[in-house]
């Protein structure tokens, strides 16, 4: 069954909390404990503030997204929101399938009518009357949360035709995905919702210009959203005052592994890697801290010393790691990295759609090269031929992928050579056993 909410959410309902503060404080299914709690006063503020001035605050709030590659996201809402075409939608990515990754969820679970209010806000903003909810397939509590918010908020007139009696139209489905990685890809989300194979198109053109249906398209990350409601509340500079320059507000980060309280925590941009490791436990007794993964598995290994990192997009960009959603997974001396890679590196090869040559073929090779390395038999000149062999691999799927997929498959196995050494000295004399690794076949 699903664990209770409430386990992943340490801090829910504490002080100084921004994004989570009404979960585990209000009821998500009540939308009047929802209004009690603060709710809609962001909608009637864009309301009096117009398309335009919403577009405007969120720019001078510096909300960047928070899916994982942190564009502006009042840049995307004025690209769409100029495109001359008459439809124009929004997307919502609700499909959270990074490894690791469960923000969005403790969201959509613990405060549904926030991403509702969000979502008619950004609709509003960009001139969309519909907006679609992408929704992880795996996610039965947050599908169920969502759609009765978005009932309750229709009957009461939040949703529908003259939204708050405003004269607006706005209207929110969902969309369920089935379990592909590649789906929460923004254009594999629009090839999805159009009843077609969920694989992501060439861009440009981007979204905001030919998005679904080939209609100029926001798609913004669930947390993202949310983050328009304290913007709208508080003002741009009120919000922009918490956090870094480059990255303002707050995060909410996913801290699991080999930790003592795993769970969703929300802290002001610049918090320290170390801040989150103490707040969240640290590794178990009597363990030591072997290494972090930052960002999922699209992104990068840090070592123990380097937990001084500042929890920022630049500060993480700086150290030649990456924030991306969030995601803070905690390794201890306990995990053997060569499998902890190879687990990887099949997850890649597992959800590559194929499309192109790079990925399909690129995963394969990494994998293979990777249980050859992990075998008890292997020689340095060996392991130097098949680290060579990942790099030039690494590079091209780096470089001439498709998508995000394959453009990242190799980013955690490159941190975990270079930075934690992993296949220098590092591997127990008798390595690991060749457990299942089968050469898989490559076509093309
Ligand atoms: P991207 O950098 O291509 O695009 C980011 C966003 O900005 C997109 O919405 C894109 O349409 C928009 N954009 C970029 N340049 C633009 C321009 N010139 N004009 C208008 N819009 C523009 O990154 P992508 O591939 O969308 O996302 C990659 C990130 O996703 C990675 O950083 C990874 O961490 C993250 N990710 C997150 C997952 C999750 O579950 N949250 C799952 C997998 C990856
Ligand atoms: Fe598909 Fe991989 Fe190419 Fe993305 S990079 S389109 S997942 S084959």
């Amino acid at each position: 069954g699903e664990p209770p909410a409430e386990n992943a959410v340490p801090q829910a309902g504490g002080d100084g909390l921004v994004l989570l503060r009404r979960i585990g404080r209000a009821d998500p299914e009540s939308l009047d404990g929802y209004r009690a709690l603060g709710g809609y006063t962001a909608l009637r503020r864009a309301f009096a503030l117009g398309p335009a001035g919403v577009i405007r605050e969120v720019l001078d709030a510096g909300l960047v997204g928070r899916g994982g590659a942190a564009f502006p996201t009042g840049r995307k809402w004025e690209a769409t929101a100029r495109q001359p075409e008459r439809t124009h939608y929004l997307v919502c990515n609700a499909d959270e399938s990074e490894p690791g990754t469960f923000k969005d969820r403790v969201l959509m679970e613990g405060d549904p009518y926030a991403l509702v209010e969000a979502m008619t806000i950004a609709g509003y903003a960009v001139g969309a009357h519909r907006g679609y909810l992408y929704l992880r397939g795996e996610y039965p509590r947050a599908l169920r949360r969502m759609e009765h918010a978005i009932g309750r908020a229709r009957t009461r007139g939040l949703l529908g035709d003259d939204v708050l009696g405003q004269g607006y139209a706005f209207d929110i489905e969902i969309r369920r995905g089935a379990g592909a990685y590649v789906c929460g890809e923004e254009t594999a989300i629009f090839n999805s919702i159009e009843g077609m194979r969920g694989e992501p198109r060439s861009k440009p053109p981007f979204p905001v210009e030919r998005g679904l249906f080939d209609r100029p398209t926001a798609v913004n990350n669930v947390e993202t959203l949310v983050n328009v409601l304290p913007i709208l509340e508080r003002g741009a500079a009120a919000y922009a005052a918490v956090g870094t320059a480059g990255s303002t507000g707050t995060k909410l980060f996913c801290v699991s592994g080999t930790v003592r309280r795993p769970g969703v925590y929300e802290l002001p941009f610049g918090a320290r890697l170390r801040d989150l490791v103490e707040l969240s436990g640290g590794v178990p007794e009597g363990r030591r801290l072997r290494a972090v993964l930052l960002g999922g598995a699209a992104g990068a290994f840090v070592r123990p010393d380097e937990l001084e990192i500042p929890l920022t997009f630049e500060g993480t960009r700086e150290a030649g790691a990456t924030l991306g959603s969030g995601v803070v997974l905690l390794l201890d001396d306990s995990v053997e990295l060569p499998r902890t890679l190879l687990r990887i590196a099949e997850f890649f090869r597992d959800e590559s759609c194929g499309q192109c040559v790079p990925c399909r073929v690129g995963t394969v090779r990494q994998e293979e090269a990777l249980h050859r390395l992990a075998r008890p038999a292997r020689t340095e000149a060996d392991a130097a031929g098949d680290v060579a062999l990942l790099r030039e691999v690494g590079a091209a799927m780096r470089d001439a992928s498709i998508c995000g997929l394959g453009q990242t498959a190799w980013n955690a196995v490159e941190s975990a050579i270079d930075r934690l050494g992993v296949y220098a000295g590092d591997l127990p004399a008798d390595g690991l056993p060749a457990a299942g690794g089968p050469e898989h076949p490559v076509d093309g």
